[in-house]
């Protein structure tokens, strides 16, 4: 079987983590990585025998290169992806893929278009809980309410970059990935609201904690809330989720899912079949659009969960 050749764009933390899937596969060779950073660049090039190149637009204009996996900070994966998908790459891409609702709709036209996969990292797509919650929600009834809560202690390994308007948008921005799982389960938006408060706001857009919420009402009925709060005075992350449907509620109970109804409480069972990684998914996306359209939902779905983001702002 020939191998899919791979560029990766970037450096840090989701490059290596990429790399490490990647490397050991027979299907793929990851062939080059481009980064503004030369140190880690060439550190991790020559870590996988692959060709390290400083600019980003030479590695995405390469002939032998099929799919491109975009792992730097939030403000450039718009543009890399419609550069990218406009040479014919497949695109592999972290979250949020755009930070503007024009950029995701052209990204997702020109990947229809051009018959090239677009799949944005969200890993909703290959896990059991996930699934297993979707089909749960669907026997429910409708959906009155859902919520979620996070709090988040420290300022992770890079701060300035994380804690930082526009490099990373607003947390509610950095933080889709937990709109996108509920998107997946409701659909989108008719109306957004929300409030934030940042200390310590620096002119070029760092600070030191916040406290964001966020409201919608979805389209088919129902509300959504959304709390977050980092860099504030707690040992370790903490997170709850709950679903109240007209039928019943889950809630997250560790690492356990509950359902309640008037029957009782029960355990929400998930099995433990295989699951692929979204890096073998991409990989056998780009084998199957040689004969067939990509299946872009997923993508859609996270620019739904873009829509709300960025409307919150
Ligand atoms: N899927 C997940 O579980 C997950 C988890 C965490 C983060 N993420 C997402 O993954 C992305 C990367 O996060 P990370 O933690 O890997 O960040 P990171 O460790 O800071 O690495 C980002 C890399 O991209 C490079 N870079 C940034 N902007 C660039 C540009 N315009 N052109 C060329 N290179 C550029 C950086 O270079 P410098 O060293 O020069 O800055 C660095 O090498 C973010 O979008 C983040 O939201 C996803």
């Amino acid at each position: 079987m020939t191998k899919i050749k791979i560029g990766i764009v970037g450096s840090g933390g989701m490059a290596r983590h990429h790399l490490a899937r990647f490397s050991p596969m027979e299907t793929a060779e990851v062939v080059a990585i481009a980064s503004r950073n030369q140190r880690t660049g060439t550190q991790l090039a020559a870590a996988h025998n692959a060709v390290f190149i400083p600019e980003w637009h030479r590695l995405v204009q390469r002939e032998d290169i099929d799919g491109i996996v975009i792992c730097t900070h939030n403000d450039s994966h718009g543009e890399i992806i419609l550069e990218a998908l406009q040479v014919d790459k497949h695109v592999f891409v972290e979250y949020p893929f755009a930070s503007d609702v024009g950029e995701g709709e052209a990204a997702l036209r020109i990947a229809e278009e051009r018959g090239r996969v677009l799949r944005v990292s969200h890993p909703e797509v290959v896990s059991n809980t996930h699934k297993a919650l979707k089909q749960k929600i669907g026997e429910l009834g409708d959906l009155l309410l859902t919520s979620f809560v996070r709090l988040t202690p420290g300022r992770g390994a890079r701060p300035e970059i994380l804690f930082n308007l526009p490099v990373s948008g607003t947390p509610t921005h950095f933080f889709i990935y937990h709109i996108y799982p509920i998107v997946d389960f409701f659909g989108g938006a008719s109306s957004v609201k929300k409030s934030a408060v940042y200390e310590g706001l620096k002119e070029n857009g760092q600070y030191d904690r916040f406290v964001n919420t966020l409201t919608v009402e979805f389209k088919r009925g129902g509300i959504g809330q959304w709390t977050w709060a980092g860099g504030v005075a707690i040992n370790a992350s903490e997170e709850h989720e709950r679903y109240v449907l007209t039928e019943g509620t889950i809630s997250d109970a560790g690492d356990e899912w509950h359902c309640t109804t008037p029957a009782g409480v029960t355990p929400i069972s998930i099995p433990d079949s295989p699951q692929l990684t979204l890096q073998e998914l991409w990989l056998s996306e780009i084998r199957d659009a040689a004969d067939q359209p990509p299946n872009l939902e997923d993508a859609r779905v996270a620019l739904e969960a873009i829509r709300i983001s960025l409307a919150s702002e």
